[in-house]
């Protein structure tokens, strides 16, 4: 197991190049299993997530040809399962995409659970209900789900929740559904635009994905030979722009669509940090004192609870209290235990943290809890006085591509190192 070795307090300066988004690609792949032919799709990032979810897909049939580091070829023409059943299901939430692709696919599937962070309970039942208003009878048996239908029949639905991967995974299984499907309370998230993208470019007929009424109108077929482009990724992008912010550097964040960026723009600016807005790319610099700031975490167009834990870093360093509740996930505060080793002062009370600013992190050796954790953990030893030890590196590989690298460019002093070595 590696470990990160970071030693804090360089301000953050130069250009970073945002890659393609983690969780748009984790759709887009499944989603070319509803195909029978090949697609190129561009911009994809390498990171472990995309590694292992093409490892599952091999397994089932597909094929996949690396045209350069970040474009793949898929060719989805031999794939002859649909049980998609390795152990490698477990290591990521993504693969639940699988249920829906297999089950547009073939009218059957049997998917092992999913895995993912621990952010508290993550049930799937509005995939469920979404899949058996189709038309599929779902068992769940020793751990699997299985889906199967004579014949997928389009229908309304109605998320009680509303919940990104419901979403995209009913969109998925109604692409080639008998008539009209509506799903209504949909997530808005810029990858659910992006995957109807993909899969309208494919032949599917969806209509409104990115509002809370989408439509899929059941097609015949699916054409391949498309070339498809990821949209950059907004939550790395957000990782970024926190970690200038809070080493009160000036970073120009390229590749990025400013308008997915709204909710945690607004909240920098209420920070005082000093926002410019190009076509692509974004600068972030800080001149004065850091105010506190209240954010609550929401759906898309909301702020994403996946910069959560990030933005509780540069509140760390506002002046006076600021407050984070979380809408979303009901476990997402565990981080702050590793953040209280450095000196972080924040009470969590319910689904609020409270903030207390203008606090002197110290360097100390602490564990990325998830994903996301990890990256607050890396912004908080960025910032920190002394030396931190990360372990758990892993974490952040399923999610960032070349992390570290990137970071080391922009004046990091960060390496990565194997942990017997140290
Ligand atoms: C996706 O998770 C992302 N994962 C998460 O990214 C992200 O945090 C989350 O959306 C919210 O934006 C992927 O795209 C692979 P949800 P997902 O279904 O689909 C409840 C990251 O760090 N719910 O939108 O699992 C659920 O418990 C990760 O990149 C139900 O009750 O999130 C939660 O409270 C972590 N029943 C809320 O809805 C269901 O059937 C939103 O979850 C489904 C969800």
């Amino acid at each position: 197991m590696d470990k990160l070795i970071i030693r804090g307090q360089k301000r953050l300066k130069g250009e970073v190049t945002i890659s393609g988004a983690k969780n748009a690609a984790l759709g887009v792949l499944p989603a070319a299993l509803l195909l029978s032919d090949v697609c190129t799709i561009e911009n994809v990032p390498d990171i472990l997530d995309i590694s292992i979810l093409r490892g599952i897909m091999e397994s089932l049939g597909a094929q996949f040809e690396n045209i350069d580091r970040n474009t793949i070829r898929i060719d989805t023409r031999k794939v002859n399962s649909y049980m998609a059943t390795t152990p490698d299901m477990h290591k990521l939430r993504g693969s639940y995409y699988l249920m829906g692709a297999l089950l547009g696919r073939f009218k059957r599937a049997v998917v092992t659970f999913p895995g993912g962070c621990n952010l508290g309970v993550r049930p799937i039942d509005q995939h469920i209900k979404g899949f058996e208003a189709l038309g599929a009878k779902v068992e769940i048996e020793h751990g699997h789900i299985k889906l199967s239908a004579n014949k997928l029949t389009g229908a309304s639905i109605y998320l009680d929740v509303v919940s990104v991967g419901a979403t995209i995974n009913i969109m998925l299984a109604a692409v080639k559904a008998e008539g009209l499907t509506t799903i209504e309370n949909a997530a808005k998230e810029p990858h659910i635009v992006d995957i109807a993208n993909f899969l309208n470019a494919m032949g599917a007929d969806i209509k409104g994905a990115g509002t809370d009424i989408i439509r899929i109108r059941g097609v015949k077929s699916l054409k391949g030979n498309i070339v498809h482009n990821i949209i950059p990724d907004q939550i790395e992008a957000g990782t970024f722009m926190i970690a200038a912010a809070a080493t009160r550097g000036d970073v120009l964040v390229k590749n990025v669509i400013p308008k997915h960026m709204e909710s945690l723009t607004a909240k920098l600016i209420e920070m005082n940090v000093r926002v410019e807005e190009f076509d692509d790319s974004i600068r972030i610099y800080v001149k004065e004192r850091l105010s506190k700031v209240n954010i609550k975490t929401l759906p898309y167009p909301g702020f994403p609870t996946d910069l959560q834990p990030p933005a509780a870093i540069l509140l760390l360093q506002a002046e006076g209290i600021s407050t984070i509740t979380e809408g979303i996930f009901e476990n997402r505060f565990q981080y702050i235990e590793e953040l209280k080793r450095m000196g972080a002062n924040i009470r969590v009370e319910g689904r609020m943290a409270v903030i207390e600013g203008r606090c002197k992190l110290s360097g100390a050796p602490i564990k990325a809890l998830d994903l996301r954790a990890g990256a607050a953990c890396v912004i908080a030893a960025l910032v920190a006085d002394g030396e931190t030890e990360l372990t758990n590196v892993h974490y952040l590989d399923r999610g960032y591509e070349n992390f570290v690298e990137k970071l080391g460019k922009l004046g990091a002093d960060i390496k990565r190192v194997e942990n017997n070595k140290c």
